[in-house]
């Protein structure tokens, strides 16, 4: 049986969840088990108010949850989007992977599935998420109970939505060689209802394979799905190119399309990973079974050309 040294790589507001990965990895437990476990410590902190609970709401208010996770070497995949009430996106997506037919469940039918699962439900709306959610409707000339009247939400849609799309991803590889990745998220904050990010879409926020490495996604979501961004990362690491060149060429192709907060974590079949960003300052963190605390790293920074 291969050996591998573990790692887990994820966005920097990952960090202090890898602890509890590694400790999975290192005991020999599985990079699926890792992820799941990572995604799940992010979604319960009520600091992170770009993921699970504490997660920036859509514009009516509701927390609307998106998330994915890939498993390398069967290629098998589970994701939920616009999930409301429940405490653990990650593990509703591991259990459309694992107990249904399916690969995604959205809105009411992944509702309907956590309930039929026993998952925990929460709400994931907070009174500090709240505040902010009523000072930005105040600050585009609304209020709670106005939004909820108006027929047309599209004039404010437009004025709500701000660069704030955080999100995390965890790229796991573990002792048997085995990858895998997972990505949660509450998505752009005060979005459209509905609005579906590129967390849950494997492929664009979220992409592996045992063979070659993983790859994943923060930022503006829709450019990573214009350019399957995650899938197409993975496939130039199969070509050879080292992770540092995967994940420039990744914030190049975002570049192409928009000036917009871009970010991409990339990881190696051999444990290899480096971070992109097209804002200055955006950092990544990694761990290995040898290390006691992670490493927070800088991302390579790839700018815009002027056109
Ligand atoms: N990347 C997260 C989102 O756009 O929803």
């Amino acid at each position: 049986m291969a050996r591998s040294v573990p790692v887990i790589v994820a966005s920097g507001n990952g960090a202090s969840a890898l602890p509890s990965g590694l400790r999975i990895l290192v005991r020999g437990g599985s990079a699926l088990d890792a992820v799941e476990a990572c995604a799940k410590i992010i979604e319960a902190d009520p600091t992170d108010t770009s993921v699970g609970r504490g997660g920036k709401p859509n514009v009516l208010g509701e927390v609307e949850l998106d998330a994915s996770i890939v498993d390398g070497t069967t290629h098998r995949t589970g994701a939920v989007a616009a999930l409301r009430g429940y405490l653990y996106p990650i593990s509703v997506a591991r259990a459309v992977m694992e107990r249904t037919p399916h690969v995604f469940i959205v809105g009411e039918g992944a509702a309907r599935l956590a309930r039929e699962i026993g998952a925990e439900r929460t709400q994931n709306l907070t009174p500090s998420t709240r505040k902010l959610w009523v000072e930005r409707l105040r600050s585009v000339g609304e209020t709670p109970a106005s939004i909820r009247r108006r027929a047309k939400l599209l004039p404010v849609v437009r004025k709500t939505v701000r660069e704030e799309r955080g999100t995390v991803n965890f790229l796991a590889l573990d002792a048997r060689g085995d990858i895998a990745s997972a990505v949660t998220t509450s998505g752009w904050a005060y979005k459209y209802p509905g609005r579906v990010g590129d967390s849950p879409i494997v492929g664009a926020g979220n992409y592996c394979d045992t063979r070659y490495g993983a790859a994943a996604c923060t930022g503006y979501g829709e450019l990573a799905i214009r350019n399957v961004t995650a899938k197409t990362a993975v496939d130039r690491l199969a070509t050879g190119m080292p992770p540092d060149m995967v994940a420039r060429a990744a914030i190049a192709d975002a570049n192409a399309l928009e000036d917009a907060a871009f970010n991409i974590v990339v990881l190696s079949a051999k444990g290899a990973h480096a971070a992109a960003t097209n804002r200055k300052g955006r950092r990544y963190v990694w761990m290995t079974g040898a290390m006691r605390e992670p490493t927070i790293a800088p991302r390579i920074l790839v700018g815009r050309a002027r056109r």
